[in-house]
């Protein structure tokens, strides 16, 4: 049964119905529907628009179909258009005439919008949810991991030493910079849009505001041709998802290569990772490479949105149904990769001899041991020269700068005293590294303090 069939003569090819049809997936909103329309009749009562008896029917048999699709004895018929014709249709069928009067003042266009409006922001907030768990065991190894040593790259190649708690922390700000993210597209999609209609609002006496603050928004949109037509804040929600995608898969991508045979920096351990069918050695980052994988599908859908958007004039086009799978596989693909690489790093071993050797043997310490000769007065591109040369003598010994003998040194450049190991040792390299946002301790704890705040922990 269609919503509309009065003006029509003939039944919808099956054809058509099936490409038209959208229950197969908006059916996944069914509770915001039911929410919407309660606090539509809900409005339309106060307003005189519709009686309390028939207000308190509709309610009632709202609640019961909700109840029936959770307990498992409604199911959606692929018959039903959208979800919205099979809630209506439903409830006629359970309420009579009364259900008749829900769709008074209401459009299945600004339905939709209303609907996919407050799926979002609920989304939004377990996705929220998530950051701040994954933040939470960003900031835990941050804690343990204060003086573990290791090198940090540039071009791929080992250039300074910093501490595994630093490395860690640079990720905390991208996932806390996503949190803000998604906070902000909440605050600012958080307007009403139902009650606009078709798309010229109604000519019954809605009381928006009043839909609005039932169902927790800031205040009504303001235009109507606008609120059924804005898919703005998909297109934001699928650039933050892009984005907190390319955060997880750089982080993947760093997590593979430590823990590959050749740097052996970490173990992800048995229970995230999985075998090959023919090799038996093999204990491969599955779920790494996947978040990494996964990344281009929620790419995909901010650019098929984008398209689908960009030549659809004023107001509601059927070109904008196309929204849904691609935001519901968005938002799902994020919500279980955050999930599963949370998981990986909660259960990964850091091995924190291997790392701390691999930033020894790197040259990691040459440009402290420069700033130890302009120390003693020479002039920096001098003392880059006469490092580079001591470099390239450990280089041919196959030895580490720290293994040269006092009298190697010496030989190099006289300015070179006895303290010159500890001015080049590991600790001393990144603990003289104080000002905030270095790698040095004392100003590791000051930003982990502002971490824990944050999360108020
Ligand atoms: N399934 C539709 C969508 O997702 C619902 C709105 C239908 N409106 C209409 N005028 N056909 O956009």
């Amino acid at each position: 049964m269609k919503l509309w069939g009065g003006r029509f003569t003939k039944e919808t090819n099956r054809l058509v119905h099936n490409f038209n049809a959208s229950i197969s997936f908006d059916q996944k909103f069914y509770r915001q529907d039911i929410r919407g329309s309660i606090a539509h009749v809900t409005m339309l009562a106060k307003q005189g628009i519709l009686s309390e008896t028939d207000r308190d029917i509709i309610i009632n048999g709202l609640k019961g179909i909700l109840s029936d699709i959770e307990n498992g004895t409604l199911e959606f018929s692929p018959e039903s258009e959208d979800i919205h014709s099979f809630i209506e249709q439903n409830l006629i069928e359970r309420v009579g005439e009364a259900g008749k009067r829900l769709h008074t003042g209401r459009s299945r266009n600004d339905q939709v919008a209303l609907d996919m409006k407050l799926y979002t922001r609920d989304e939004l907030d377990e996705i929220d949810a998530l950051l701040k768990n994954l933040l939470t065991s960003i900031l835990k190894v941050m804690e343990e991991h204060l003086e573990t040593y290791m090198p940090g790259f540039t071009h791929l190649q080992k250039a300074q030493p910093i501490t595994l708690s630093h490395h860690f922390g640079a990720y905390f700000e991208m996932f806390r910079r996503d949190r803000s993210r998604i906070c902000d597209i909440r605050s600012r999609m958080n307007l009403c849009p139902l009650g606009s209609g078709a798309l010229a609002g109604t000519t019954y006496p809605l009381d928006r505001d009043y839909t609005a603050s039932l169902l927790e928004f800031d205040g009504p949109t303001l235009n109507s041709m606008d609120s059924v037509s804005d898919r703005d804040y998909l297109i934001e929600l699928l650039s933050a998802l892009s984005t907190i995608m390319m955060h997880l898969s750089r982080f993947s991508e760093e997590i593979i290569i430590w823990n590959s045979n050749e740097y052996r920096f970490v173990e992800i351990d048995d229970s995230y990772s999985t075998g090959s069918s023919i090799m038996p050695q093999k204990k491969n980052p599955d779920i790494a490479e996947l978040v990494r994988g996964k990344t281009g599908r929620v790419y995909g859908a901010l650019m098929s949105l984008l398209t689908t958007m960009k030549g659809i004039p004023l107001a509601y086009n059927k070109d904008m149904q196309e929204d849904k799978e691609l935001s519901f596989d968005a938002i799902d693909t994020v919500k279980g990769c955050l999930t599963l690489f949370t998981g990986m790093i909660d259960t990964m071993k850091f091995n924190q001899s291997v790392m701390e050797s691999s930033a020894k043997n790197g040259f990691t310490n040459a440009t402290d041991a420069a700033d130890y000769l302009v120390n003693h007065g020479v002039p920096f591109r001098d003392a880059h020269g006469i490092v580079g040369q001591l470099v390239l003598f450990c280089i041919e010994k196959n030895i580490s700068l720290d293994d040269m003998s006092l009298e190697e040194f010496q030989a190099i450049s006289p300015v070179f005293e006895k303290d010159i190991y500890e001015a080049i040792s590991l600790k001393t390299c990144v603990e003289k590294r104080t000002t905030i946002g270095a790698p040095g301790k004392e100003a590791m704890i000051r930003v982990i303090e502002n971490c824990k705040d944050y999360l108020n922990l």
